[in-house]
C-alpha cells in the first residue's frame, strides 16, 4: 500500500501530539485528557510500525516528554535514559503482555511486582556519597529541567542517605495530595489567580516555581520506586525496594510480588485497587506490572521509548457527585441552542472539572434536573463530562425554564417540526410530524451561528485551514475582518498584520495555509458551508450528484424537483432534504455559495488511481480508523455509502460485524473481508 496517502495524517499526528507534549510538560495545562492523547499516540506509533518510511526526526516517539521546554532551569542531563511506560485501557492487553513475557523467557521461573502508578512529576534524584546533589525532571529522558532547589524544599525527601554513603540516581514520582491540592486551589480563587486542572499539575507548576521559598508552602510529596544507577543493584525490584525503606527514602510499600502462575487473580487486584483509589489521599491513574528480576528486566530489553518488561494498566473513567450551579447556554453554527451546566468544581480522574455537557433541554426534563440540585458527573466517552442523573433534589432546587429568545442575537428561539416516516404494519409507510429535540435561533446572522460557522469552516475536514485555529477566528470575527467563510480568502497581508501580535512570520505561514486550502473539492466546500444534517457522506452524496455549486444553486431554484432528486440520494431522507432545500433557500447563504464558487479552486475528486471504483459500506472493527479507511477508498476510485441497500457494491467487514452484515448477505450485496481489500489495493 501507499504510504503517501497516510502522509497528511501522519504529519498532523505529529505537529498535533508535539503541541500537546508542550501544554503537557512545559506548561502544565494539557487541553486533551490522558486518554484522547494516548489514542493519538497509539494511531501514530501504527501508522509508523506499517510505514517506517514516513518516521519523522520530530515525531514524538523518537524523544520521550518534551523536548523544548521554555524555562529558567538548566538543561541537565539524566544517569541513564529515563524510559516511560506502554500503557492501555484494556485488560486484554494487560494479558498479551503478561503472554509475551511468558514466551519470551519460557524457560524462566518469572515474578511480577504490581504498584500503584502515581500520578505526578517523574524525578531522578542523585545522590552522590549519601548526600542529595541533584533533582532533575524526566524532560525528553535524556534530559531534563534542574530542579534541585526546589525538590530540596519536600520535606519527605532525605538530603542524606540512611546508613549508605556510596553514589545511588534514584527515580520517583512527585505528586500533591488531594487535600493540599484542594487548598492551593481555594487559595488561588481567593487571590482570583488562575486555578490547577489536576494535582499532577499542581506538582509540576510548583517544582518548575522561580520562588523557592514559595515551594515550601506548598506541601508536595514523593514515591521512589526505581533506580537509575546503579541498574542492577541488588538484583530484584523488592529487595531495591526494600534496599530504599531502610535508606530513609519514601516507598509507597514493600512490594507486592506475585509469581507469574497467579495472573488469574490480576483481574481482582485490579478491581480492588480500583475501589481503594477513591479512598487514597493521593492521586493515581493506574497500576504498574514489572518484571521482578533485573536480569530478567534485561533479557526482555527495551523499545526506544519504553521497556519489554513493564506495563501500565489506566483505570478507566470516574462518576462524581456535584452541585449544578447554573446553566449556560450555546448556541452552535446551526443555531440550535445547548445547556452546559456549571458545577461546583470536583475532581473526576484527576481533572478539576467545571463544566459539563447537558444536551439538550429534553434531556433536561427526561432526567428532571433542576438547577442547585446534586448531579451525577462522568467523563462520556471519556473525553467531555456529562452529567449523567440528578441525585437529590435541595430545598433550593428551582425548574429549568427553556430559554424564549436566543442568548446572543436576542432573537426568539423556534422549536421546529419535523417529519419523519414511520412505518405501519402494513409495511406501507405514513408521514407523521415530531417535535425536534433541539431549540433553534434561525437567525442566520447570529454572531454566535456566524463565529461558530467560521470555526467549523476551517477545520480539518472541512477547508482544512491549519494556519487559523478558534482564537485567531475568534480575533478576526470582533476586528470585523471576516463574517463568513469566503471573507477568509479575501483578506489582505495588511488586515492580518493589523491583528494584535501577528508578525510577518505569522501572515506568511496564515497566507500559504489558505492559499493551500483554496485548491479544494466540492464535497468539503458542502461539508465546511455547514448544512444541518449534512455531514461527510451526505456532502459527498451531493457532490457526486450536482458536480458544481453553480449546478447545485441552479437545480435549488425549482424546489420541487430540488426535493425530488435529494430523495433519490441514499442517504437523504426528508428531514435532511427539508433541511437543504431551507438552507438554500436563504439569500445569506446563497450569496455566500456564489461569492465562494468564485474564490476556490476545485480539483476533481475522481482524478484518482481509479483502481475500486465501486461503492463501501464500512462495518465492524478494523485495523485503521474508519476515517483513514474512507480516505483511501476516495483516493482509489470509490465512494463511501453510509448503509447497506441493494445498490452498495461492497461491504467492507471488520470484526464484529453486526446487523449491516446481515442485512448485506439477505439483500445478496458483496462482502469483503479487510485482507482482500488491501491485496486489491496492493
Ligand atoms: S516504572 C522504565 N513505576 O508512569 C519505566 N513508573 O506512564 C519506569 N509512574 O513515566 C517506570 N508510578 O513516571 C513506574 N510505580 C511506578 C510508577 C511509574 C508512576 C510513572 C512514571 C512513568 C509513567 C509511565
Amino acid at each position: 500500500m501507499n504510504p503517501e496517502l497516510f502522509r497528511s495524517r501522519y504529519n498532523q499526528l505529529v505537529i498535533d501530539i508535539n503541541h500537546h507534549n508542550q501544554l503537557y510538560y512545559s506548561n502544565n495545562s494539557p487541553i486533551i485528557s490522558d486518554e484522547e492523547y494516548d489514542r493519538l499516540y497509539r494511531e501514530l506509533k501504527e501508522l509508523e510500525e506499517q510505514f517506517p518510511e514516513l518516521i519523522s526526526e520530530y515525531s514524538p516517539t523518537r524523544k520521550i516528554g518534551n523536548t523544548e521546554p521554555e524555562n529558567i532551569f538548566k538543561k541537565t542531563l539524566h544517569t541513564r535514559k529515563m524510559l516511560s511506560l506502554s500503557n492501555t485501557y484494556n485488560f486484554n492487553e494487560v494479558l498479551n503482555f503478561f503472554n509475551r513475557i511468558t514466551k519470551a523467557l519460557e524457560t524462566e521461573k518469572l515474578q511480577v511486582v504490581c504498584e500503584p502508578k502515581f500520578d505526578g512529576i517523574s524525578i531522578e534524584l542523585v545522590y552522590e556519597k549519601g548526600k542529595l546533589k541533584r533533582a532533575v525532571t524526566r524532560g525528553d529522558g535524556i534530559t531534563g529541567d534542574d530542579v534541585t532547589a526546589n525538590v530540596m524544599q519536600i520535606k519527605t525527601i532525605p538530603h542524606h542517605l540512611k546508613g549508605f554513603s556510596g553514589n545511588l540516581s534514584i527515580r520517583g514520582e512527585i505528586f500533591m495530595n488531594f487535600s493540599a491540592f484542594e487548598k492551593l486551589n481555594e487559595e488561588r480563587q481567593i487571590k482570583g489567580e488562575k486555578l490547577f486542572m489536576n494535582p499532577r499539575n499542581a506538582a509540576g507548576g510548583t517544582l518548575h516555581l522561580k520562588d523557592t521559598s514559595e515551594v515550601s508552602k506548598r506541601p508536595l510529596d514523593i514515591f521512589v520506586y526505581d533506580l537509575l544507577s546503579p541498574a542492577d543493584h541488588l538484583g530484584y525490584h523488592d529487595k531495591m525496594i526494600d534496599f530504599f525503606m531502610d535508606c530513609g527514602l519514601p516507598v509507597y510499600s514493600r512490594s507486592d510480588v506475585f509469581d507469574i502462575e497467579d495472573i488469574i487473580n490480576i483481574k481482582t487486584t485490579i478491581d480492588d485497587w480500583d475501589k481503594k483509589r477513591k479512598n487514597l489521599e493521593f492521586p493515581i491513574d493506574g497500576l504498574v506490572f514489572k518484571l521482578n528480576s533485573f536480569s530478567q528486566r534485561d533479557s526482555m530489553g527495551t523499545n526506544i521509548k519504553d521497556p519489554k518488561w513493564g506495563f501500565a494498566y489506566k483505570f478507566p473513567s470516574d462518576e462524581m457527585e456535584t452541585k449544578l450551579l447554573d446553566i449556560e447556554l450555546n448556541v452552535g453554527r446551526t443555531g440550535s441552542i445547548t445547556p452546559v451546566a456549571v458545577l461546583d468544581p470536583v475532581l473526576l480522574d484527576g481533572t478539576r472539572v467545571s463544566r459539563a455537557s447537558l444536551h439538550n433541554f429534553e434531556y433536561i426534563k427526561e432526567k428532571n434536573l433542576m438547577l442547585n440540585d446534586i448531579v451525577k458527573v462522568k467523563k462520556a466517552g471519556e473525553i467531555i463530562p456529562q452529567v449523567i442523573s440528578s441525585v437529590l433534589h435541595t430545598p433550593e432546587s428551582i425548574e429549568i425554564k427553556e430559554p424564549e429568545l436566543c442568548p446572543a442575537c436576542g432573537n426568539p428561539l423556534q422549536r421546529k417540526n419535523t417529519t419523519q416516516k414511520i412505518k405501519s404494519s402494513s409495511e406501507e409507510t405514513e408521514t407523521s410530524y415530531i417535535e425536534e429535540k433541539n431549540i433553534r435561533c434561525i437567525n442566520h446572522s447570529c454572531p454566535s451561528r456566524l463565529k461558530n460557522s467560521l470555526i467549523h469552516f476551517v477545520s480539518r475536514d472541512m477547508m482544512n485551514i491549519e494556519a487559523i485555529g478558534e482564537k485567531l477566528i475568534e480575533q478576526m470575527f470582533s476586528e470585523g475582518l471576516i463574517r463568513r467563510g469566503v471573507d477568509i480568502y479575501k483578506l489582505t497581508r495588511q488586515q492580518i498584520l493589523s491583528l494584535e501580535r501577528k508578525g510577518e512570520k505569522s501572515a506568511d505561514i496564515i497566507i500559504t495555509s489558505i492559499e493551500k486550502s483554496r485548491h479544494t473539492q466540492l464535497n468539503r466546500v458542502i461539508n465546511a458551508i455547514g448544512i444541518p444534517g449534512t455531514g461527510k457522506a451526505n456532502s459527498r452524496n451531493l457532490s457526486e450528484k450536482f458536480h458544481t455549486i453553480d449546478n447545485l444553486l441552479e437545480i435549488s431554484k425549482n424546489i420541487d424537483s430540488f426535493r425530488e432528486e435529494l430523495l433519490e440520494i441514499d442517504g437523504i431522507g426528508d428531514n435532511v432534504a427539508n433541511e437543504i432545500i431551507s438552507f438554500f433557500s436563504n439569500d445569506d447563504e446563497q450569496s455566500h455559495l456564489e461569492e465562494l464558487s468564485e474564490v476556490l479552486v476545485f480539483q476533481d475528486l475522481t482524478s484518482s488511481t481509479g483502481k475500486i471504483p465501486y461503492s463501501f459500506c464500512i462495518t465492524g472493527t478494523l485495523s485503521k480508523p474508519r476515517r483513514e479507511l474512507e480516505e483511501i477508498i476516495l483516493k482509489n476510485g470509490g465512494n463511501i455509502k453510509n448503509d447497506v441497500s441493494s445498490k452498495l457494491d461492497y461491504l467492507l467487514c471488520g470484526e464484529n460485524s453486526g446487523s449491516k452484515l446481515k442485512k448485506a448477505e439477505k439483500l445478496g450485496v458483496k462482502i469483503m473481508a479487510e485482507s482482500e481489500f488491501w491485496k486489491i489495493l496492493s
